[in-house]
């Protein structure tokens, strides 16, 4: 089992006041804490082999080079991919997503069907819309119900011949719901669907095989991750990714140059061009580790007991309505208390030392769903504990009290 008190050592920022209270952090959907192990890292790389790689004949840039693609195949470990270049460096999430909309320009023709879900993140709906308006494509929804699940029977009715792509998340960062990929994969390519899944939320809290799940693509950033901002990853099926045009055009991404014709390099180096964030690389595959050290069937089992402690104790106070209430769902709480806005809740949160999400989540059409503005959103992972929950029920308490 997971020894949380151990584990908090690892985070020095944990350990850090915020108005003079000591910090409790419980912004962890938008970004999560970085262990002393992944630090190190950081601080190694620049330290001590700090070059360009794939590039140099020096030991440096060697070093680099082989930290890099050490790092990239533990990632392909972790997802189970079947080939090492199928695993795509990234900037993050969204990088991922606009490299695959930007690929399926060329692919797609006027009348083809795209279809999103009602619980997208702002990235997961936006490169389509601008996808759809290049092509002539048609954006379809799933539509939600109110307990934030998708309704998967409108799904099925939706899906058609002309359907050619299925984007959805594995997990809504506003709402906490796990939707049902595997269903979702499986029902897509009875129509020769390509399906990509955005993973930024689940990473944190499960171990997702793509093999076993079949998905065309998984996107997903380090820094939800206990790693750092700035890096993330693309996998694709060797085929799709064979198929797609490159992202961008630079050095790294070429076989050979000239004026009259360019070639492109083999994958995973045609969607990689200019110098990338090796850093990240290196400390993303660290990031891995620290998370596989603790394991991610402890890591789901205590964050779904801290889901399951804070709903119950969050349930009695009055006038205060959670969103999300999906029978599968992970530790993201969101909320409001009566009329008070978000905002003002979230603000005296802060100056009591604890750290929330206030606003839309960038899930615009989850909030006018609900006919709301915005939510708090709390959101744990396994260094939060109980005891921080009962310190940002007492807050809450008092917050709501100052703004009656
Ligand atoms: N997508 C991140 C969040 O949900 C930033 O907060």
């Amino acid at each position: 089992m997971l020894d949380v008190n151990n584990i908090r050592k690892d985070f020095p920022i944990l350990h850090r006041q915020v108005n003079g209270k000591p910090l409790i952090y419980f912004d962890n959907a938008a970004t999560s804490q970085t262990p002393q192990q992944v630090i190190d890292v950081i601080v190694d790389y620049y330290s001590n082999y700090n070059a360009n790689i794939h590039r140099g004949v020096h030991s440096l840039s060697q070093e680099a080079t082989d930290a890099y693609e050490q790092a990239r195949l533990k990632i392909q470990n972790h997802f189970n991919a079947k080939h090492s270049h199928e695993i795509i460096y990234t900037s993050g999430t969204t990088h991922g997503i606009n490299l695959i909309a930007n690929g399926f320009s060329s692919l797609l023709q006027k009348g083809d069907e795209i279809i999103v879900s009602a619980l997208e993140h702002h990235s997961n709906i936006v490169p389509w819309q601008m996808l759809c308006e290049r092509t002539g494509a048609i954006l379809k929804v799933i539509p939600m119900n109110q307990n934030g699940e998708l309704v998967l029977s409108e799904f099925d009715s939706i899906l058609n011949d002309n359907t050619k792509l299925v984007f959805v998340n594995h997990i809504s960062n506003a709402l906490g719901t796990i939707n049902p990929i595997k269903y979702i994969i499986t029902e897509a390519h009875k129509f020769g669907a390509v399906v990509l899944v955005d993973g930024a939320q689940s990473c944190p809290h499960i171990k997702p095989d793509v093999q076993a799940l079949d998905v065309d693509f998984y996107v997903c950033s380090a820094h939800k991750i206990c790693g750092p901002t700035g890096v993330g990853m693309l996998y694709g099926k060797e085929e799709w990714l064979k198929k797609l045009p490159p992202y961008q055009g630079g050095g790294e991404m070429i076989a050979e140059v000239s004026f009259e014709k360019t070639t492109y390099a083999d994958l995973p180096h045609k969607f990689e061009a200019g110098t990338p964030n090796i850093c990240g690389g290196i400390a993303f595959g660290a990031a891995l580790d620290y998370m596989n050290r603790i394991g991610f069937a402890n890591i789901s089992a205590y964050e779904n007991e801290l889901l399951k402690y804070a709903t119950e104790q969050l349930q009695q106070i009055e006038g205060l309505k959670i969103y999300g209430t999906a029978k599968e769902k992970t530790s993201v709480i969101s909320f409001n208390v009566g009329n008070i806005h978000p905002y003002d809740i979230g603000t005296i949160l802060d100056k009591m030392g604890i750290a929330v999400r206030t606003g839309h989540h960038c899930a615009q059409p989850i909030m006018d769903y609900f006919k709301i503005p915005g939510t708090i959103r709390a959101s744990f992972m396994f260094y939060n504990t109980k005891e921080e929950i009962d310190t940002f029920i007492t807050a809450l308490k008092k917050a709501v009290m100052m703004l009656s």
